[in-house]
């Protein structure tokens, strides 16, 4: 067997995904002229072109665009069973995947309509494909607290016990500098106190600072991201030895230019320094690969040895939110 179906048929959890980030051109394309919405390009190739980012906002623009054209319960179906069947291929056997309500509640879509879409896909992949799915709700970090905590409330509904397909757990997301984690204290405690499980991005772009306060204020049980918590050697001491996990998204990092090279993501630097560092997609219709093609961005890219390609897939298990006799069946 060669590497990359050695790396594809390993069993692997992808912890950081967003459902909006796998809408890819084609079903940009298809979904506008379903729904007659109006989009700023002619063709997929058109599409594909304007996907030049120089920094997080300027990828933002773009994915809040493209996310308009899609309206209904059967759009967030088709979106997440397209993703659904291509993770299957890459070997991910268990997806915790999150989504943006708010984003699509401020376009005048019905929550119930993007959640219950999303559980339809994941009934079929859990059923189908013998997967094992939940979803992330996450808060737009540069909208009010106020505003996060309505849409949670109401979508405290949808919540569900691990492996059901509904909503599990709460994150933070888009842009991350001058939002810090702390702004959501109020909603992460109601979050909580319903039994949901804290996760935020955090030093994505934005300091370490920001890393602290996700562990120390919101009791973040993973870091996403995280890259910045690398210049600050008391933190990452706090996370090795804490065990959190931190989801990297290799090919993020180099498609928004946070780094120049692979070598820089500090994907060896976290597995020599004990963390549970897992490798992800992000957004993987706008940064050019899957999960796979990330481990193999990071095989290929800082030497690693296939000991150290089996840890990751390893890590990916153990830091999901599986229960441990699930985790078992799949190491
Ligand atoms: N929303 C979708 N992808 C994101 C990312 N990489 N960072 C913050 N918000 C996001
Ligand atoms: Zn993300």
């Amino acid at each position: 067997m060669g590497i990359v179906d050695f790396l594809r048929v390993m069993p692997k959890a992808e912890l950081h995904v967003h459902i909006e980030g796998t809408l890819e051109p084609e079903m940009i394309m298809s979904k506008a002229e379903e729904n007659g919405v109006k989009i700023p390009y002619r063709s997929v190739g058109g599409i594909r072109n304007a996907y030049r980012f120089n920094d997080l906002q300027s990828f933002l623009n773009i994915y809040y665009s493209g996310m308009s054209v899609l309206v209904d319960r059967d759009d967030f179906r088709d979106l997440a069973l397209a993703y659904f069947k291509r993770a299957h291929q890459d070997g991910v056997r268990r997806a915790e995947v999150f989504f943006d309500p708010q984003a699509h509640l401020r376009r005048g879509v019905n929550l119930s309509d993007v959640i219950l879409g999303l559980h339809d896909a994941a009934a079929w992949a859990m059923e189908n494909l013998r997967m094992s799915i939940d979803y992330i709700m996450c808060l737009l970090r540069d909208l009010p607290e106020d505003d996060g905590i309505s849409v949670l409330q109401e979508a405290l509904k949808y919540r569900g016990g691990v492996g059901d397909g509904w909503i599990i757990g709460i994150c933070l997301d888009s842009k991350e500098y001058g939002n810090p984690p702390s702004k959501f204290r109020n909603a992460y405690r109601i979050a909580v106190d319903n039994g949901l499980i804290p996760v935020a991005h955090a030093g994505e772009e934005a300091p370490a600072e920001y890393v602290w306060e996700a562990i120390n204020v919101l009791n973040a049980r993973r870091i996403d991201h995280g890259y910045h918590a690398f210049e600050d050697e008391s933190l990452i001491k706090l996370i090795a030895e804490k065990g959190i996990p931190v989801n990297m998204c290799p090919l993020t990092t180099l498609r928004i230019k946070y780094f120049n090279s692979i070598l820089d993501v500090p994907v060896k630097r976290a597995l020599d320094a004990g963390i549970a560092v897992t490798i992800n997609s992000d957004d993987p219709a706008y940064f050019g690969g899957y999960i796979l093609d990330n481990y193999i961005a990071v095989y290929e890219g800082q030497g690693l040895r296939l000991i150290d390609m089996v840890k990751l897939a390893e890590n990916s298990i153990r830091a999901s939110f599986l229960k441990d006799s699930d985790k078992d069946r799949l190491l």
